[in-house]
């Protein structure tokens, strides 16, 4: 049986915008993402699980033509009003499963997948589709969270220390290392590039963002200065995109490793 929620919404995802370093984070990840998908007039792109669909709206209004793909009913009804609004042409949302996507081999120039992979139940195939609909030489994108970041390891330390070593007692609700009840996958480096490499000739592999969701730094990052805030956060960036299997989220992109007619 398919255990997927077709009536999803984000109620239940991590809050994007609350804190300094979540900002800093999502605004990396998205413009990352968005920017090696190369947008621009005359390509065409393909957002998998495009959710709200804010993601393909923007590569839209950057003159790109842009398919949505998305199971949830729920996800795509507010895609189109989102889309509704726009002045311009804006994106198709097509209804679809990423391991079964409802287009022909070679349809785009670039097809990406963001913060959306480990909620897959088939992961893999997912990408083996994206490659199958993107047009050799063309780049599929991944963006994905790293539950064997420093933040997450660390912050598991410092709790292990505290429950098992000093007895404290255990902490409640879920930490943001623990992989939500909506994942299927717990992605680390290795996994990613294994998973990714099936299907890819990678060409990038990139950290993005450091320490996020460390409590002391959340709330250290959330009082400095704006200024120093910033370049802290872009300092701790830096690092994640010298150490990928550290960052916060990683992006791996490449063409697709099918040949024509596989
Ligand atoms: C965390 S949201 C990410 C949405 C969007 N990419 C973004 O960055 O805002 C995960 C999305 O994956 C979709 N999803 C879950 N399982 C899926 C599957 N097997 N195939 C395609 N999409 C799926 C959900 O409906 C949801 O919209």
């Amino acid at each position: 049986m398919r255990v997927v929620d077709l009536d999803r919404d984000m109620s239940d995802v991590i809050p994007t915008g609350t804190t300094r370093d979540s900002e800093y984070l999502f605004d990396r990840m998205t413009q990352a993402t968005l920017g090696h998908t190369d947008p621009g007039p005359g390509r065409r792109i393909l957002d998998v699980a495009s959710g709200f669909g804010q993601d393909a709206i923007l590569l839209q209004e950057k003159g790109a033509t842009v398919v949505g793909a998305e199971p949830s009913e729920r996800m795509m009804a507010w895609a189109r009003m989102k889309s509704d609004e726009a002045t311009g042409a804006v994106p198709s949302w097509v209804r679809g499963w990423s391991d079964a996507l409802p287009f022909a081999t070679d349809s785009f120039d670039a097809a990406f997948c963001k913060g959306a992979l480990d909620h897959f139940d088939r992961p893999e195939l997912a990408i083996a589709e994206m490659a199958r609909v993107t047009r050799p030489g063309g780049r599929v994108v991944l963006a994905i969270a790293n539950f064997e970041s420093l933040s997450c390891r660390g912050a598991r330390a410092v709790d292990d220390l505290r429950e098992l070593g000093l007895g404290r007692p255990v902490a409640r609700g879920r930490r943001h290392y623990d992989v939500p009840a909506d994942h299927f996958t717990r992605y680390e480096l290795s996994l990613m590039r294994e998973q990714a490499g099936a299907h890819l000739h990678l060409d990038t592999v990139e950290g993005i963002s450091l320490a996020w969701g460390l409590p002391l730094w959340t709330r250290a990052v959330g009082h400095l200065p704006a200024p120093l805030a910033d370049a802290s956060l872009r300092l701790l960036d830096g690092l994640a995109g010298r150490f990928p299997g550290l960052a916060d989220v990683i992006i791996l992109a490449g063409h697709p490793r099918r040949s024509r007619g596989s």
